[in-house]
């Protein structure tokens, strides 16, 4: 299902460059400062850093949540300030998968549902929603769970859940924000090998756990809203 990325001939999934972000009034936070770094097809990052440095304001940039207040950022070769909200919308649901450490299931619906809603921008015909759905679901493991809802799985399968959510549209990038955060680790462990695996995507997880950035390809680590390392 996965659509190419609009400009096949750029090498990388997406890029920073010179990239600064404050919130607006009243706070004004300057949460990132001249950060620059690109995701490559099929590569992993780890975005590491204590709490408040800037991930979770990061990976809001590179899903085209917020756009940079200074420097560019490029999705697919595109400059997302460039684009407009319209476009981005669409770029992040056909090409960006999230996953979050609340999970962020819709309550009082079934592990179908729940998957099937990310298409609900790039599919109209709901019967071909639900069997991709399902294909998901099975690939994170989860085909006996289809008919629960998110209160009747455990930690571990709602994130699987979120997972297959994230994958259903065939996404270029994945984001996740400490994935892991609310696990214990070896189901932690079992969640990350699951994001490694079963996408081609460009992945970003921001953690604040070692163990989990050591099992991806690449590290930056965060500092103040800065690049204080990155390799
Ligand atoms: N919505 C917001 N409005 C104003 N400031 C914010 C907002 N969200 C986060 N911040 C500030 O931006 C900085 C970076 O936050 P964040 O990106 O959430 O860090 P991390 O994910 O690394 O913990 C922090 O100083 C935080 O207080
Ligand atoms: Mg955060």
């Amino acid at each position: 299902m996965q659509a190419p990325l609009v400009d096949n001939a750029a090498p990388f999934v997406c890029k920073l460059a010179n990239v600064s972000f404050a919130y607006p009034p009243p706070h004004r936070v300057v949460a990132l400062s001249d950060v620059s770094f690109e995701v490559g097809q099929g590569e992993s990052v780890a975005l590491c850093g204590p709490s408040g440095s800037g991930k979770s304001t990061l990976l809001a940039l590179l899903g085209m949540l917020d756009v940079p207040t200074s420097g560019e950022y490029l999705f697919g070769g595109l400059s997302a300030a460039d684009l407009g909200p319209e476009k981005r919308n669409h770029l992040r649901a056909r090409h960006v998968g999230f996953v979050f450490q609340a999970f962020h299931l819709i309550a009082g619906r079934n592990v179908i549902d729940n998957v099937a809603a990310s298409l609900l921008y790039i599919e109209r015909n709901r019967g071909l929603r639900e069997r991709r759905a399902r294909e998901c679901i099975d690939l994170v493991g989860l085909g006996h769970r289809c008919w629960h809802h998110p209160n009747e799985l455990s930690g571990g399968e709602r994130q699987r859940v979120a997972i297959a959510r994230a994958l259903a549209v065939g996404p270029s990038l994945i984001l996740a924000d400490e994935p892991t955060g609310k696990l214990d680790s070896a189901t932690g462990q079992a969640i990350l090998q699951l994001l490694r695996d079963s996408s081609e995507a460009g992945l970003v997880i921001a953690t604040h756990d070692a163990a989990v950035a050591q099992t991806l390809d690449r590290t930056v680590t965060m500092c103040d809203g800065k690049i204080q390392s990155s390799g």
